[in-house]
């Protein structure tokens, strides 16, 4: 953030480092960010500390952290005009998220839904990382005075619960922290699996049902080949009855081909097959530029780890200046 910008609305929003970076990371967070940072002064966070809520392979998360640094800068954000950093950097958000912990209730985590769909899948391994999740979430969020966070539909609840919190606290302590804002554009707010299109497409699931940001283009073209329409044979924007036809709609729509509605006359008379394949060579051009700054940041780790230790040092800066007044707030005595 440049000296005369430190006036402007913060954003603040991170992506787990977990498994690969999917096409509906892109679309509904990657994507707006972009578009954000002129008027907003932005931190992305790597959150990598969220990631250790399912179990990991230590060698694999640390690769994973350093591709999604990459990745939020081939994806076009200046690490420059924006804060690109990994929250294990700044400890405050472990530090904000303890205090946070003594102002949630069992009650309000429990009713998570991401929560609930992720111990009934881990059943192994419910910890309490699991379901303190949102609380480090809302420490992210709040430590920045933050005042909007751009994320997909499926992250709308724990954004309230950020709220409710940061409400609770301020009612108890006076104005301590800013109330964030979600920010969720309608039209991209959830892209859809490609083998269930009632579900969300997530880079925890079958490898089928999702385009990776780093795909291949054969492995592009394969999996929207294979991508779950229906029986209807007609091109119709219907979520409800087909999900799957709506979804790829949905993509290419989001993706600048043009509104949904004027697809839908378009594919008139046409089958699913050319659907399939204007959706695959749209993401595969699309993501073209991307992969090939992707690779050229990978070769060069000293200049992105040289940009995580700068950026984090920014990023600790203001953190430091909140956790700084919530610790006397809450009478904690200090030096
Ligand atoms: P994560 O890592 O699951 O996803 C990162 C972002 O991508 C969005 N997203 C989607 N949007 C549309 N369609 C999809 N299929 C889809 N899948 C994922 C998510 O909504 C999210 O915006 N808890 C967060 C990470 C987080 C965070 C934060 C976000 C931690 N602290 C503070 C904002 C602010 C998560 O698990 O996102």
């Amino acid at each position: 953030m440049s000296e005369q910008t430190t006036k402007r609305p913060i954003i603040f929003s991170g992506i787990q480092p977990s498994g690969s970076i999917t096409l509906g990371n892109y679309i509904g967070a990657i994507r707006n960010f972009v578009l954000l940072e002129k008027d907003y002064d932005c931190l992305f966070c790597v959150v990598d500390l969220h990631a250790l809520t399912t179990r990991r392979i230590p060698a694999d998360l640390r690769r994973q952290t350093l591709e999604l640094a990459a990745l939020y800068i081939a994806c076009g954000l200046d690490p420059k005009k924006n804060i690109i950093y990994c929250q294990s950097h700044v400890p405050e958000h472990a530090e904000l998220a303890w205090i946070l912990n003594c102002y949630t209730y069992m009650g309000e985590l429990g009713r998570m839904t991401q929560f609930k769909d992720k111990s009934a899948r881990h059943k192994d391994n419910i910890n309490a990382g699991l379901f303190t999740y949102p609380t480090l979430m809302a420490a992210d969020i709040l430590l920045y005075q933050t005042n909007l966070v751009p994320v997909g539909a499926d992250q709308k609840q724990h954004l309230e619960l950020s709220r409710d919190i940061a409400e609770r606290f301020n009612g108890l302590y006076s104005d301590t922290f800013v109330i964030p804002e979600p920010y969720i554009p309608k039209a991209t707010a959830k892209v859809y699996s490609l083998t269930e299109p009632e579900r969300k497409m997530s880079k925890s699931d079958a490898e089928d049902s999702y385009i990776a940001l780093l795909d291949k283009p054969d492995a592009i073209r394969r999996k929207f080949r294979r991508a779950v329409t229906d029986s209807e044979a007609n091109i119709c924007f219907d979520p409800e009855h087909q999900p799957g036809v709506s979804n790829l709609l949905s993509i290419l729509s989001a993706l600048g081909e043009g509104s949904v509605q004027s697809l839908v006359e378009g594919f008139e008379g046409k089958g699913y097959g050319e659907l399939k394949d204007r959706t695959a060579e749209t993401v595969i051009t699309k993501l073209q530029p991307i992969q090939a700054e992707f690779e050229r940041l990978m070769k060069d780790k000293t200049y992105l780890a040289q940009v995580l230790k700068e950026n984090a040092a920014r990023a600790q800066a203001q953190a430091r200046r909140t956790l700084r007044k919530v610790y006397k707030k809450v009478g904690l005595y200090q030096l």
